[in-house]
């Protein structure tokens, strides 16, 4: 099989091409990757050496729609699957246009392409932010049913993409699916997002900067468990068919804080409270039970190993985030605009 990966130097995309590569030796993967600030080819150095013959990478915009038509004419993919994405909430309220272009235009623009040569599966990544948040009491899920109430510029460029690909389904015909997912954590993620950004901190002794309302909490997905989920999506889901991808696991920020915190033997005195992000979501819950009996997944991670691992990678490769942290957005830049 041969599949086009958008956005794979970023972190869930790398972590997904080198599994791929690694369990289907007779594939090959295309990474289309703009490498953004959060894009870095040395994601994949490993990959790239062991598996020359089997992948290969062009750096371009998914909003590039004569670019994306000639790439696909001629690497001719089985499935595409679209991970480029502006990802970071606090840098959609910097500069939220961006994300409406590479989030919801880069989807569409990748749809047409997919429609014209007739590709024979589109898969995307959606989030569970999509839904809106949760009272922290409250104990209601989402479920693939549940209406879109997205918050935030991030949010709302994401929901926005997951009409066009299901519009591209009902309207045109084309083989969509959709994977919509809790927050992940693992390697190679970049450090201002939450278990990377607290470990990195903790480590040099600096402040683990916490938003004041640090009990709101996110349920947390190994990224290799998400990766299992989107391959038994890729070759047994549904067409048109949403599946959410949940652990079921949530745990508040404060509680990550203090984990982080244990797992390096670091003082509770480096937790420093700063006033939450506009449109800062209070909790989210997916209920994953249709992915289960229909596609036999369930997580295989437990959460106190996969951040044990999580937090030991980052001791390991210091010069992976250190590089990383030079693009690295202040998390009270917008109370100065
Ligand atoms: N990380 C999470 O916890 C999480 C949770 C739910 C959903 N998602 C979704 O999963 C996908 C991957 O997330 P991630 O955490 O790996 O993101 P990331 O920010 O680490 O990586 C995004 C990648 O997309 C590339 N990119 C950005 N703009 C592009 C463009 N215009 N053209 C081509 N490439 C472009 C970047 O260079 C980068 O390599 C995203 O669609 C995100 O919305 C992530």
């Amino acid at each position: 099989m041969k599949l086009l990966v958008t956005g794979g130097a970023g972190f869930i995309g790398s972590n997904f091409i080198r599994y791929w590569l690694n369990k289907y030796l007779q594939d090959s993967i295309f990474n289309l990757d703009l490498l953004t600030y959060a894009g870095r080819l040395e994601n994949l150095k490993d990959i790239a050496e062991k598996c020359e013959n089997r992948y290969d990478f062009a750096l371009g915009n998914v909003t590039d729609t004569d670019f994306i038509d000639r790439l696909v004419d001629q690497f001719r993919p089985d499935v595409i699957v679209n991970f480029a994405a502006e990802s970071h909430n606090s840098r959609a309220i910097l500069n939220p246009t961006i994300f409406f272009q590479t989030n919801l235009i880069g989807t569409q623009t990748l749809l047409q392409i997919a429609h014209k040569h007739n590709i024979s599966h589109f898969h995307h990544i959606s989030t569970c932010e999509v839904y809106g948040d949760l009272a922290l009491d409250s104990d209601a899920t989402f479920n693939e049913l549940s209406p879109y109430r997205p918050r935030t510029p991030y949010n709302a460029s994401k929901a926005g993409a997951d009409h066009a690909v299901s519009a591209y389904y009902e309207t045109f015909g084309l083989p969509v699916t959709i994977s919509i997912c809790a927050n992940n954590y693992g390697p190679y993620q970049n450090v201002e997002k939450l278990i990377p950004l607290f470990t990195t901190r903790a480590i040099c002794n600096q402040p683990l900067t916490l938003y004041r309302s640090s009990q709101n909490k996110r349920e947390w997905l190994a990224v290799e468990d998400h990766c299992r989920a989107i391959d038994l999506i890729i070759r047994n889901g549904d067409h048109g068919e949403k599946y959410n991808i949940g652990s079921g696991v949530e745990k508040s920020v404060e509680e990550i804080a203090e984990i982080v915190l244990r797992t390096l033997n670091k003082s509770n005195s480096l937790k420093t409270y700063v006033p939450d992000r506009p449109g800062h979501d209070r909790c989210y819950l997916l209920d994953s039970t249709k992915v289960r009996p229909e596609l036999g997944w369930q997580p295989e991670i437990d959460f106190e190993t996969g951040l044990r691992n999580t937090i030991a990678w980052y001791v390991d490769n210091p010069q992976w985030w250190q590089a990383a942290q030079q693009t690295q957005i202040r998390e009270d830049q917008w109370a100065s605009r």
